[in-house]
């Protein structure tokens, strides 16, 4: 029997969720019992694949053939090195659903073929195909990309169908925060607005308490751990520990034996103890951060924070005592404990494939409605007195319409005897395009000479239920659908390489029988850092003529110090900046 699973595919864990024969969704759990699997994936000394916990094993000690949080990287092509591997994001990720995969099929006892993936709503189109294209290396049909807030609304939804109300769900992840605002009536979730921050999430707490850590560290030894990244590594892992422990008790002492070598080149250990109130006042500002899109995605639905009768709380940051107290001020109530923050999203994603094959209706009469979370649009010339200026946003499908949806707009030609039109895509809310993201560039070409204006194109923008947007274009005179020339930007495989890279991975897993299984193995090999170094510097260098004003300075010299600290020979330099260099290009998108 072949079933259709749920997956919550995370940037630090994921989970696999399927429907029970009532009809009830149910996590399932890996091989090694557990529900949730680290999003991490390892080479070992053997040549062999992890993925899971025993990949997340061997991250501290063998960084240069283990990759964690690659739903970072998605959607760009910004290799990944596992040794003397090399692996595009997607694939990583195909490897991770692989995994996921099995497990499942071990859980169930049958094939799994087909899944619903969740992705935060800010992803991007092309994060979204690269999700899709992972599933598909996988082996997987991904019958629905579904956002992550969305599936969360649809777990808690599932069990209270008879509530007519407005509910706000709050997610708070390792690496994103979303926000949806829905209306609840006879079992229908109509998603109202959705809003959130993509540079925002646990592991940014983990870093403050971090460099607060690194601080105490220097001024008790007099030595500074900055540019040391092996400490800084290990600095990061017990901020971590420390921030959950602080989760349930008010104070907690972390200790790093021999975390660097002190003032006499004596090794020196870190040990200090932080209180919450220390803690909280470090995350302060990150945490108020979450209001505005709060107040952004009520203003969107055109609701006041008295008329949500609901906050429904998700992500395993959502845990975090003070992110609770803020909610519960700004609501002036408790917000809800009605769906379990790690496992609701998979148990929704679980659903939505039961609606899918008609198990849900029957059983329990749901049904989801979902939004398009940014405005989309194309760039214009536009009349400003007598001049025509370039570069201004035209939308054709505002934030938060619903979805799917279709709109057409007409574009005439600016010039004489034009034969070819630039249609540029973009996402985003600035009335200038360089302040947007660009998605992609087609050249409309066939276009009869004319004067300037008398020519004109239509432009359709197809955005569908998994967010995923189509562009078509015809040519008004001739009425002929215009030849679409894909611009490079669209780092997506054409269907031979996915054959072939499917048909490697599937070779290079099959030589890992049982892989989440095995214990990693604990010999070194030389980083190959190198390569990896060369795409971000590429892809990097490229983004500087199309990233927003506002931001291009940094990405420059960003660019320039990582090309230094490289000449030099700084490894530690080069690191930081790569790792720095890395997110921003991810929040660019
Ligand atoms: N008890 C806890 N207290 C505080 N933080 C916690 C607790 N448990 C988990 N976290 C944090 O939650 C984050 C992981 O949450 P979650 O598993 O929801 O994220 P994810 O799904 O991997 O990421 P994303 O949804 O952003 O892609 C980590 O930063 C982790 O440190
Ligand atoms: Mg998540």
């Amino acid at each position: 029997m072949s079933h259709v699973v749920g997956i919550d595919l995370g940037t630090t864990h994921s989970l696999v969720a399927a429907l029970d024969g009532a009809g009830r969704p149910n996590l399932l759990t890996n091989r090694l019992g557990q529900r949730l699997t680290p999003s991490v994936v390892g080479l070992d000394a053997e040549g062999r694949l992890h993925v899971g916990e025993s990949a997340r094993a061997q991250l501290l000690v063998h960084p240069e053939r283990t990759i964690a949080e690659v739903k970072r990287r998605m959607g760009r092509d910004l290799p990944v090195t596992l040794g003397d591997r090399r692996y595009s994001p997607t694939e990583i990720s195909a490897l991770i659903l692989r995994a996921l995969r099995e497990d499942a099929e071990r859980a169930l006892g049958g094939t799994v073929t087909e899944a619903v993936v969740t992705v935060p709503a800010y992803f991007s189109d092309a994060q979204r195909q690269a999700t899709k294209d992972a599933g598909e290396l996988a082996g997987l049909k991904v019958e629905r990309l579904l956002n992550e807030p969305t599936a969360a609304a649809l777990a808690y939804g599932v069990n209270h169908l008879d509530a007519e109300q407005y509910v706000l769900v709050y997610d708070l992840g390792g690496g994103t925060f979303d926000v949806s605002v829905l209306e609840m009536f006879q079992g229908v979730l109509d998603v109202k607005a959705s809003a959130g921050n993509n540079q925002l999430g646990g592991s940014d707490f983990d870093q403050a308490l971090a460099a607060w850590l690194g601080a105490e560290f220097e001024r008790r030894h007099g030595v500074s751990l900055a540019g040391n990244l092996a400490a800084q590594v290990r600095l990061k892992a017990a901020a971590e520990a420390a921030k959950i422990a602080l989760t349930s008790v008010d104070a907690t002492p972390v200790i790093v034996p021999f975390l660097a070598a002190g003032r006499g080149g004596t090794p020196a250990s870190l040990e200090v103890e932080v209180t919450r109130a220390r803690f909280e006042a470090l995350i302060s500002d990150l945490v108020r951060s979450t209001l505005e899109p709060m107040e952004s995605a009520l203003r969107d639905a055109k609701l006041s924070k008295k008329s949500i009768a609901e906050v429904v709380l998700v992500g395993g940051s959502s845990r975090v005592p003070l992110v609770r107290q803020l909610v519960a001020e700004y609501f002036g109530r408790e917000p809800r404990e009605g769906v379990h923050p790690d496992e609701a999203i998979a148990l929704g994603a679980a659903l939505q494939a039961g609606l899918k094959t008609g198990a849900v209706s029957a059983a329990h009469g749901i049904m989801i409605t979902d939004v398009c979370p940014f405005t989309l649009g194309v760039e214009v010339q536009a009349s400003v007195g007598r001049e025509r200026v370039g570069g201004v946003f035209s939308p054709l499908i505002p934030r938060n319409t619903t979805v799917p949806v279709s709109r057409t707009e007409t574009f005439a030609t600016t010039a004489d005897g034009q034969r070819a039109v630039e249609i540029r895509v973009f996402q985003g809310e600035a009335r200038l395009v360089k302040d947007n993201l660009l998605l992609d560039a087609y050249t409309v070409e066939g276009v009869p000479p004319g004067r300037a204006g008398t020519e004109k194109v239509a432009v359709t923008f197809t955005y569908d239920i998994n967010g995923i947007l189509d562009v078509t274009t015809r040519v008004v005179s001739t009425g002929k659908e215009a030849t679409l020339v894909v611009d490079k930007r669209s780092q997506r495989l054409g269907p031979e390489q996915r054959l072939e890279a499917k048909e490697r991975l599937a070779r290079e897993w099959g030589a890992t029988p049982g892989a989440t299984m095995s214990a990693p193995v604990p010999v070194a090999t030389p980083a190959s850092s190198d390569a990896d170094a060369d795409a971000l510097l590429t892809a990097a260098t490229e983004r500087i003529a199309t990233a927003p004003a506002s931001v291009r300075p940094r990405l420059e010299s960003l660019c320039n110090a990582l090309r230094e600290a490289r000449t030099k020979g700084d490894r530690a330099a080069a690191a930081r900046l790569d790792a720095e260099l890395t997110d921003l290009l991810f929040d660019l998108g």
